[in-house]
């Protein structure tokens, strides 16, 4: 590629434009950028580049006749070019990342023309210019910042200038996206931890979370680019719905707490019971679609002291039970075993509000969990839950649950008794 820029400030723009990247870049040959004095190209005595405007008004304009025979000088030297005049000006199309893709495709050798003071003689423009092209909708004081920065743009584009073709592809604009959120050493800075998945080293989680966080930058930092985007794969329309649900979800900004529940708390349990058995019926999943848990039980757990519940500020946003007797069924246990000679308790109808779901909540309730058998001397836990609750198994695995084998539990009468029980050794 190469690119000629005329201008009245030669010197400045090639020192800016032979540095680093596109310095080394030239002297491998692969770019060739040259800047052309205009006022060397001038055919009066005091060498002037510029006139007052015709019809009055304020500054002066840039006579077309230097700028042709710089502009003529210069395409003599460059036969058989795929050659693009282009007058940078507030006037012309705004330059985008399209922009410098199309110019780097379509042709190897840019021409770009930088006015000064207050632009320059019309004529020029309608005789021998192919494009204009505005860095933005504001004005410069002249066309060099333009010139210096379509330069670069499009050079870096050219195949050699830089590494990989995926140092481009992947960056902001490419795809009509923004690029995803980068990262470098320490681990920590000023309190704030680089993204745990970025130092998992499992490469396709890292690879979705980039595409997610390009996807959630886009919509919040440029909704105007994300509103032409026609997204149609479907791993991103999955990415789009997990964003619109995390959106739906509160932050939580108030301490989570948890306590042992009393009488007054059992309509916030009923609610929470109302709300996974919802869920679970949505999800076609054959547990608590009967009585089970009502407030008979819930009141015997509290009586009993094993009922517990969260809450975020004031508001309860969780529960769970958990209790030293051993539950209906959990002796006759197949396809695998408990862990002998432990001590243990047994946590049921662990549960979390509908509007925290997917929060940490779920977590915290773990913990607690954690905390009260600890509390209690106990080495271990156990849970069931049913087969296709997914996203019960799901936590249980990430809250440091393993499968110990299957189970019957009749405590819901006429609905599938079958269940997978999992346990969790304490440290
Ligand atoms: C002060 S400007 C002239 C503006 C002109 N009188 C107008 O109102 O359209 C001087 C020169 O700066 C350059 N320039 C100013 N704003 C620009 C922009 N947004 N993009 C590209 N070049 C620009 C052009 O080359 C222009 O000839």
């Amino acid at each position: 590629m190469r690119i000629d820029i005329l201008t009245l400030f030669p010197d400045t723009v090639s020192a800016v434009l032979h540095e680093s990247i596109l310095g080394r870049a030239v002297k491998k040959g692969i770019l060739q950028i040259n800047c052309i004095q205009i006022r060397d190209y001038t055919e009066n005595k005091q060498c002037q580049v510029d006139d007052y405007p015709y019809g009055g008004g304020w500054g002066c304009v840039m006579m077309a006749q230097p700028l042709k025979s710089c502009l003529d000088a210069v395409m003599e030297t460059a036969p058989g070019r795929k050659s693009r005049v282009i007058y940078l000006s507030p006037q012309g199309k705004t330059f985008t990342q399209e922009t410098a893709k199309r110019l780097r495709q379509d042709y190897d050798h840019l021409v770009l023309v930088c006015g000064h003071y207050e632009g320059v003689d019309e004529r020029f423009i309608e005789k021998c210019v192919d494009e204009e092209l505005s860095l933005g909708d504001f004005v410069l004081t002249g066309g060099e910042i333009a010139a210096m920065a379509i330069t670069d743009s499009v050079c870096r584009l050219v195949p050699g200038v830089l590494s990989d073709e995926e140092c481009y592809t992947g960056e902001s604009h490419w795809d009509g996206l923004l690029e995803y959120p980068q990262y470098t050493r320490p681990d920590e800075w000023e309190g704030l931890e680089v993204p745990e998945v970025l130092r998992g080293g499992d490469h396709e989680k890292i690879q979705r979370w980039r595409r997610k966080q390009q996807l959630l930058r886009t919509m919040k930092k440029r909704p105007d680019l994300f509103e032409k985007l026609s997204l149609t794969e479907p791993s991103d329309l999955q990415l789009l719905e997990e964003i619109r649900k995390d959106a739906l979800r509160p932050v939580l900004d108030q301490p989570l707490s948890y306590r042992q529940a009393v009488p007054e708390d059992l309509p916030a349990l009923l609610t929470i019971t109302a709300d996974a058995r919802a869920v679970l019926k949505k999800r076609g999943i054959d547990q608590w679609q009967g009585d089970y848990p009502n407030a008979e039980a819930f009141l015997y757990d509290m009586e009993r002291g094993e009922c517990w519940i969260a809450f975020h500020g004031e508001e309860p946003v969780g529960m769970f039970t958990l209790t030293t007797e051993n539950a209906p069924g959990y002796d006759e246990i197949t396809d695998g075993k408990w862990t002998p000679d432990i001590s243990f308790c047994v946590v049921h109808r662990l549960a979390v509000s509908a509007a925290y779901r997917g929060t940490s909540v779920s977590a915290y309730l773990f913990r607690c969990a954690d905390e009260v058998a600890c509390s209690l001397g106990l080495r271990s836990i156990r849970v069931d839950t049913h087969k296709k609750n997914k996203s019960m198994k799901r936590a249980l695995a990430e809250n440091g649950y393993r499968y110990r084998g299957n189970i019957q539990v009749l405590i819901e009468p006429g609905h599938d008794p079958a269940r997978q029980a999992f346990e969790k050794i304490l440290k």
